[in-house]
């Protein structure tokens, strides 16, 4: 899929703008704090229904206004679409003119694959950055992961009510097993789904590795949680996990096993990245992972997604920079920093961003 157009109306710094993309590469450029990070951002926004930076939508709309809106025009594969929202005194999505009621049917209308500085989080932040990286680029491919995470949570909401609410321990014992058998019936195809995902996205993502790095580095990412291949070795395994842990839950007053606790490893031949990588090595490891996912993204939907791309180059050596325009020369792209060195040899298209403008 393609963005053809973007328009802004009093999102972050852009009172009222529109901006033309072209199919190939799309060179946002511009000196700093002039509103290049916004415009990825005003995109990604329209994909993931949430914004990369910030959990506080109202920081997007204009300072002095009540409401932000942008429209997307998108070309695919059977036809156009637009992808619509507002922000402000309400936040709705719409597809095609046509206000949509549920997140999961928005997901999937617009797939970008997002990569800012803030992204290293999933080699260096925490276990609940890595589980945020799956759940949101899970639920991108699938409406419905999205509403079993949701159901997730509602159902461990209630189990940890319980065990931070009761003081009777036999009041918990005589209840427990009802939330118990719930809460891993949806944990199973969540970890399922998540071992699978990372299982689609290892190859991909060691051939980028081996392509933009040196080619003695190996990565390889392994999935910590509940043992098992199919959803019911996974359930049976965490309903042994829930009563083994219910002593400690009961102590604790909140639940300790579960894909809320889950977490993610990857390895640089062999070794945790998070501790024994170099920065660059880091950098190279989220760039593959973003590589991977455009071409897992494509094999899943049968339709390319758009590489987004802030501030990518600010610490990629030419070398580098080189490799990453190979590796996403068959999509969409558009890429922010503040100038690019050198230009692509694809079709390609500069845009200039001043002050909440974008020529
Ligand atoms: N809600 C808002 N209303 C008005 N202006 C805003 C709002 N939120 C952010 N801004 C302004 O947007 C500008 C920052 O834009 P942005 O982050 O896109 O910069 P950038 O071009 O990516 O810069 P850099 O090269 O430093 O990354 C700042 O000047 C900031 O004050
Ligand atoms: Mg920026």
């Amino acid at each position: 899929m393609k963005i053809k157009k973007v328009t802004l109306t009093n999102f972050r710094n852009y009172a009222s703008e529109s901006v033309d993309f072209c199919d190939g590469f799309n060179l946002v450029s511009g000196p700093n704090g002039q509103g290049k990070t916004n415009l990825a951002e005003a995109i990604c926004f329209a994909s993931l229904a949430k914004s990369p930076r910030t959990h506080h939508d109202e920081e997007l709309v204009r300072d002095g206004s009540n409401e932000a809106s942008v429209s997307i025009e998108i070309e695919k594969d059977f036809g156009k679409q637009t992808v619509s929202y507002s922000l402000g005194e309400n936040k709705q999505f719409f597809v095609n003119g046509n206000k949509i009621s549920k997140l999961s049917e928005l997901f999937g209308t617009l797939v970008t694959v997002y990569f800012s500085p803030n992204e290293m989080s999933i080699v260096s932040g925490s276990p609940e950055d890595r589980r945020d990286f799956m759940d949101t680029d899970i639920s991108e491919l699938s409406g419905n992961y999205y509403n079993l995470v949701q159901r997730y949570n509602k159902v461990l909401f209630q189990r940890n009510k319980l065990l931070k609410n009761t003081y009777d321990h036999k009041a918990i014992l005589d209840q427990i097993d009802i939330w118990d058998e719930q809460l891993a019936s949806v944990a199973a195809p969540i970890i399922r789904t998540r071992k699978n995902f990372i299982a689609k996205l290892l190859s991909p993502s060691q051939n980028a590795m081996h392509f933009l790095s040196k080619e003695t580095e190996k990565l390889d990412i392994e999935y910590l949680g509940a043992e098992g291949n199919s959803t019911a070795e996974i359930k049976a395994n965490i309903l042994s996990g829930l009563k083994a842990s219910l002593n400690k839950d009961m102590e604790l007053g909140y639940t300790t096993i579960g894909p809320h606790r889950d977490d993610i490893k990857i390895l640089l031949n062999g070794k945790d990245s998070k501790i024994y990588a170099s920065q660059g090595q880091k950098r190279s490891i989220v760039l593959a992972i973003k590589v991977g996912e455009l071409e897992l993204f494509e094999k899943e939907l049968g339709e390319k997604p758009v590489f987004v791309l802030d501030d990518v180059f600010s610490e990629l050596d030419t070398g580098r920079q080189k490799k990453l325009y190979e590796c996403a020369k068959d999509y969409q792209v558009i890429m922010t920093g503040t100038t690019f060195k050198f230009k692509p040899q694809t079709e390609f298209k500069q845009i200039k961003v001043k002050n909440g403008t974008a020529k």
